[in-house]
């Protein structure tokens, strides 16, 4: 039987610190250890879904910091980093995301680090409870916990509270022609194609459409406002969990085909918005 983890106000300020720190850590480490030129060391569900070696050298690094900080609890990362734990909480991290704008330089990527409940394995199976964005190209680190709203400040603060912290907050577009999209295509050509399809349908009933190329970034955009919505079907749980509690606490709304963000959909937007987006995705 599953563990149910004792969730106190007081362990959710750790976990959200604890995401903060990890994420800005890995991030100073993509950047600055960034080579000149970054070699591919493996390709996963097709010839364009790469694995850099600094893909790697990012999620070890914040798997022996979860080791050190939470031995107790499990770890699933997009490289492959996958340790059961006992008391129910699980980090979902994803090293890099934004691995194609990573290995072109294209200053938009990010490192994600959550805390979960719940199956991190199963789609549908499990909610964040605290998380952190860091964006090492801006030198901003965004983050959220459970209950405690949705923040923003530059990575150099990390450690010393909220100084120079501000509030996300989520756009009040509800009207769909006026709304700026983000979305993201995945790695396999087939699912390209239907995805080029919806768009066919969603771009004509859009202000435009943004491909910014890390769904993490995307999330925390709807969070502060700079898109009015995102939507993309197929990604995993590495790509969404801390921007899923990043948007929800900025007051936004995160869902999927029937209710949770996964694999079949995930959208996120403002309240006034997501049923308009949800729909037009569906057809
Ligand atoms: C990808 C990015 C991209 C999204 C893809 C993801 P990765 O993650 O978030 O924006 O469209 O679905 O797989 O591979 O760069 O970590």
């Amino acid at each position: 039987m599953e563990t149910q983890p004792n969730v106190t106000d007081d362990l959710l300020v750790e976990l959200e610190r604890l995401c903060v720190e990890f994420a800005v850590t890995a991030g100073a480490l993509i950047r600055d250890e960034r080579p000149g030129r970054v070699r591919v060391e493996a390709t996963k569900s097709s010839d364009t879904d790469v694995v850099t070696v600094m893909d790697q050298r990012s999620e070890a690094l914040l798997h022996r910091l979860v080791r050190e900080h939470r031995p107790q609890d499990g770890i699933l990362g997009e490289e492959g980093v996958d340790v059961a734990g006992t008391s129910g909480l699980t980090w979902v991290l994803d090293p890099i995301d934004g691995t194609v704008n990573y290995l072109y330089d294209i200053p938009a990527y990010a490192v994600s680090v959550a805390v979960v409940v719940g199956d991190a394995r199963a789609d549908g199976g499990w909610t964040p409870i605290a998380g952190a964005v860091c964006d090492p190209c801006r030198r901003l680190v965004h983050h959220a916990r459970r209950g405690g709203g949705a923040w923003t400040r530059p990575e150099r603060d990390a450690g010393t509270g909220h100084a120079e912290s501000a509030a996300l907050r989520v756009s009040t577009e509800d009207r769909l022609h006026r709304a700026l999209l983000a979305t993201g295509f995945g790695y396999d050509a087939e699912v390209r194609a239907r995805q080029a399809e919806i768009l066919r349908r969603v771009l004509p009933a859009v202000r435009d459409i943004r491909r910014i190329g890390s769904a993490a970034l995307d999330l925390v955009r709807v969070a502060d406002g700079s898109v009015d919505a995102y939507a993309e079907s197929g990604i995993n749980a590495w790509d969404l969990a801390a921007g899923w509690i990043i948007v929800e606490e900025a007051g936004g709304l995160v869902g999927g085909r029937v209710d949770r963000p996964g694999k079949a959909l995930t959208v996120a937007a403002g309240p006034q918005l997501l049923e308009r987006v949800r729909s037009l995705f569906l057809g």
